[in-house]
């Protein structure tokens, strides 16, 4: 069997649209800090898409959410996840799995990825507490007037609040 070529430095992205950030991607973020050297949390923007939080506020957010996390950066990215990868020299993508209906919807992008430029991705079971956790349940209990704080980053229930 061939050599497989390891980087030097391991780099994985966290993509998602983190309109807000909640523990549960926190959870997974964290997980893959301590999996590998250097972790981008990419947040995508879909221009055809007005969100509750800009861009430039969900990257805030998440960056004052990861401040414990020395080797975690946050950025915006438009354009396919692939070309982010290859320009930054990522090798893997990290994505967190809630449900079957989730890995149904990341399966086909997993593969497609891969094929695309070769990019992998693992998958992650998010941990049982934030499996009925999303951003946009988040969103909707805070549109009203409902407490998030069991659910969101300190800095995320501020701005909510
Ligand atoms: O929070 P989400 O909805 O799971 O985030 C989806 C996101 C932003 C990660 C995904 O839509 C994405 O990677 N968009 C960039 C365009 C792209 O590369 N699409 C996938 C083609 S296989």
């Amino acid at each position: 069997m061939d050599q497989v070529q390891k980087p030097a430095v391991r780099r994985a992205v966290c993509p998602g649209s983190y309109d807000p950030i909640t523990l549960g991607h926190l959870d997974v973020i964290t997980r893959a800090a301590g999996l590998f050297d250097e972790v981008l949390v990419a947040v995508g923007i879909n221009p055809d898409k007005r969100g509750r939080f800009t861009g430039a506020e969900r990257v805030q957010l998440i960056t004052e959410s990861c401040r414990e996390l020395p080797n975690v950066a946050a950025i915006e990215f438009t354009g396919l996840l692939v070309d982010l990868c290859v320009d930054r020299e990522i090798g893997t993508i990290v994505k967190g799995v809630r449900t079957a209906a989730d890995s149904t919807y990341e399966f086909p992008m997993a593969q497609m990825n891969r094929r695309l430029k070769g990019i992998d991705t693992i998958l992650v079971p998010s941990a049982p507490e934030w499996s009925f956790v999303s951003s946009s349940l988040v969103r909707e209990i805070a549109g009203h007037g409902g407490d998030v704080t069991p659910f969101v980053p300190q800095p995320v229930a501020e701005r909510l609040a």
